[in-house]
């Protein structure tokens, strides 16, 4: 199995935990977006749901899809999201942002009493930290609240505004810059992501801590399932 055939995997096990009448959390990148193709299958059959997507990208793949779309607004509790991630921990922790949608993302996990994660095995990692840490700031006073970020993190920290594709600097859905932050190992995600957050300037941070409750890890094993506090094949 390929990474792609393996993110299918692990989003094809997520799909049957979905019931009709659910509301749905819809994550974002490219593991989340077989999620919403498979969902969509599903609906064209019959299923039920209605489902907030989390970035403009996921709003235009599910409209594709012809899932009944809704918003925070109007439906601001939800029954499950289901997300990719950048890195996952066995505390259940999370990195996110590498597709630069992690303030939605959050938003919408945290609206949901359900959050399952769905990855291929590379994500699954002993300490978060190796993949650099999504920062969403304003772009009002970019150099001062960088320099907080290094002062919380300490030695070792390097920090770099990401880049679109065009050669201009990332804009978020929501209208701000993301500072990817590689500081390797990161000790204490909890105490990290509390210092992060009191920072003006940062809007919010790719660290989710406590809000997964399922991961499904696609690998060339197969499919393992991880429930936050316990394990099943
Ligand atoms: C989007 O902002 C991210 O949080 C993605 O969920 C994360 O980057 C995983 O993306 P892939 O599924 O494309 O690896």
């Amino acid at each position: 199995m390929n990474a792609e055939t393996q993110k299918r995997a692990a989003a094809a096990r997520a799909v049957e935990y979905v019931e009709s009448g659910m509301r749905l959390g819809l994550g974002t990148g490219s593991t989340a977006r077989h999620f919403t193709e498979l969902l969509g299958e599903r609906v064209r059959g019959g299923l039920k749901v209605i489902a907030v997507p989390t970035s403009e990208a996921t709003h235009a793949d599910a409209q594709r899809a012809g899932i009944p779309l809704s918003t925070l607004d109007e439906t601001p509790e939800l029954d499950l999201t289901v997300d990719g991630a950048d890195e996952v921990d066995s505390d259940l922790n999370l990195i996110k942002g590498g597709g630069g949608a992690l303030l939605r993302e959050k938003i919408v996990a945290t609206a949901s009493r359900r959050m399952i994660v769905i990855a291929d095995e590379s994500k699954w990692v002993a300490n978060l930290g190796r993949f650099p840490l999504p920062i969403e700031v304003v772009q009002f006073g970019l150099g001062a609240i960088r320099r907080r970020i290094e002062a919380a993190v300490g030695q070792g920290i390097s920090v770099k505004v990401r880049q679109g594709k065009d050669g201009h600097p990332f804009v978020t859905d929501g209208g701000h810059l993301i500072l990817d932050a590689a500081m390797g190992r990161i000790v204490d995600p909890a105490d990290l992501a509390q210092k992060l957050s009191l920072i003006p300037g940062v809007v919010e941070h790719g660290l989710f801590i406590g809000i997964a409750s399922t991961v499904i890890l696609a690998g060339e094993g197969g499919l393992r399932v991880v429930e936050r506090n316990k394990e099943r094949r």
